[in-house]
């Protein structure tokens, strides 16, 4: 199969509309959204779904998001309205927010891998929002990399996974946040599954306490396959081994500095993710900045873009880790992932 793409922005119009007719007709999309690159297909039409596990190599255990274009579609799609739910979709809608409800039947098991519960979300990004539009069903869609790898954050990323599976990229240049969406579960107590650019401040500014699931920065215990089952598969691995170093950013450049050249005399070609503050500390070696410490979100935008990168081309990748308020928790989910958890603490 040949992979065609259409820039979005110079084409949207004919790029969606031409998106829209493979979705009816049962086929694979990727699309940009504002958070990383989808992988889409109708999601009321299980046949199409099972495609998309295919062309990604996704343990069929591991359910989907479905897209809407407005909030009103959400209404055939769960089984109820949990209470919390109208201001979540106020405040945040559309946005990098994904809401867990009761499924309606009309909800595929292909999407849901047999749970009776169901993902939601509404994106910000105008041309996701018009391709579901034409498309006239909701989108169901993972991240548009190949299982395993970093999630796609441009085009190109997404080509170099699925070049010759799926028959149309459209490209809308680099995502906005680089990290995948909140993910919210409003089936009991309200429970971040996955942290994304809505924090846990944010939502709890709304809502009220919010928990946390403990495989948020950690290892997945036996009893929380069930919650979240996209928790226990590798994730996010580029092709260099990541190592992290936690602490306060001197002693932590001071580690770093001194694994660099261990791992040198070994015969390994090693790089650095680091942060604005302590880039200094690299000189000579081969460094790149992740952003600023300050600002998390800069550090989410350019995670799986420098991990994908940079990891093509060494053995080791040394990462920083940072502080986990805010959007530090979502940097810091998606790396350690990244690193199977190989992390220490100056
Ligand atoms: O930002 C995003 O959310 C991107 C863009 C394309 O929208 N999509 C994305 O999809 O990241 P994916 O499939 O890579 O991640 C979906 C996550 C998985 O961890 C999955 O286990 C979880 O959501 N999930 C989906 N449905 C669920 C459900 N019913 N219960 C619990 N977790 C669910
Ligand atoms: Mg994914």
């Amino acid at each position: 199969m040949k992979t065609e793409v259409i820039s979005t922005i110079r084409m949207e119009d004919a790029g969606t509309t031409l998106g829209a007719e493979l979705i009816q007709n049962g086929g694979l999309v990727a699309f940009p959204t504002e958070t990383v690159y989808g992988l889409g297909a109708n999601g009321l039409d299980g046949e199409a779904v099972n495609r998309i596990f295919e062309a990604k190599g996704r343990p069929n255990d591991n359910p989907l998001i479905l897209h809407v274009a407005k909030k009103s579609d959400v209404t055939k799609l769960w089984a109820h309205v949990p209470k919390l739910a109208k201001s979540l979709m106020d405040t945040f809608w559309p946005g990098p927010l994904t809401l867990i409800f009761m499924k309606a039947d009309e909800v595929p098991y292909e999407v849901t891998a047999g749970l009776e519960t169901v993902a939601i979300r509404m994106p910000s990004d105008k041309t996701a929002r018009l391709l579901i539009q034409k498309s006239g069903v909701p989108i169901a869609a993972p991240s548009a990399n190949r299982s395993g790898r970093p999630s796609p954050t441009t085009a190109e990323h997404v080509l170099a996974d699925m070049d010759g599976r799926i028959p149309l990229i459209l490209d809308g240049g680099p995502c906005r946040y680089g990290v995948e969406s909140t993910v919210l579960s409003l089936v009991g107590e309200p429970t971040i599954l996955r942290p994304g650019a809505v924090t846990r401040e944010m939502l709890e500014a709304v809502i009220g306490p919010v928990r946390l699931a403990p495989s948020i920065l950690n290892p997945l215990g036996e009893s929380e396959v069930a919650a979240s089952p996209g928790m226990k598969y590798k994730h996010y691995a580029p092709d260099a081994e990541v190592h992290v170093v936690e602490g306060d950013p001197k002693p932590a450049a001071k580690r770093i500095r001194a694994l660099y050249y261990a791992y040198e005399a070994e015969g390994k070609t090693v790089a650095i993710l680091g942060t604005e503050q302590t880039m200094q500390s690299y000189r000579n070696l081969n460094a790149y900045s992740l952003g600023d410490r300050d600002e998390p979100e800069t550090l989410c935008t350019n995670l799986f873009s420098l991990l994908r990168d940079v990891g093509a081309h060494c053995d080791v990748i040394l990462a920083e880790g940072v502080d986990t308020a805010n959007t530090g928790l979502a940097f810091m989910n998606r790396l350690l992932r990244a690193a199977g958890f190989s992390r220490e603490t100056v």
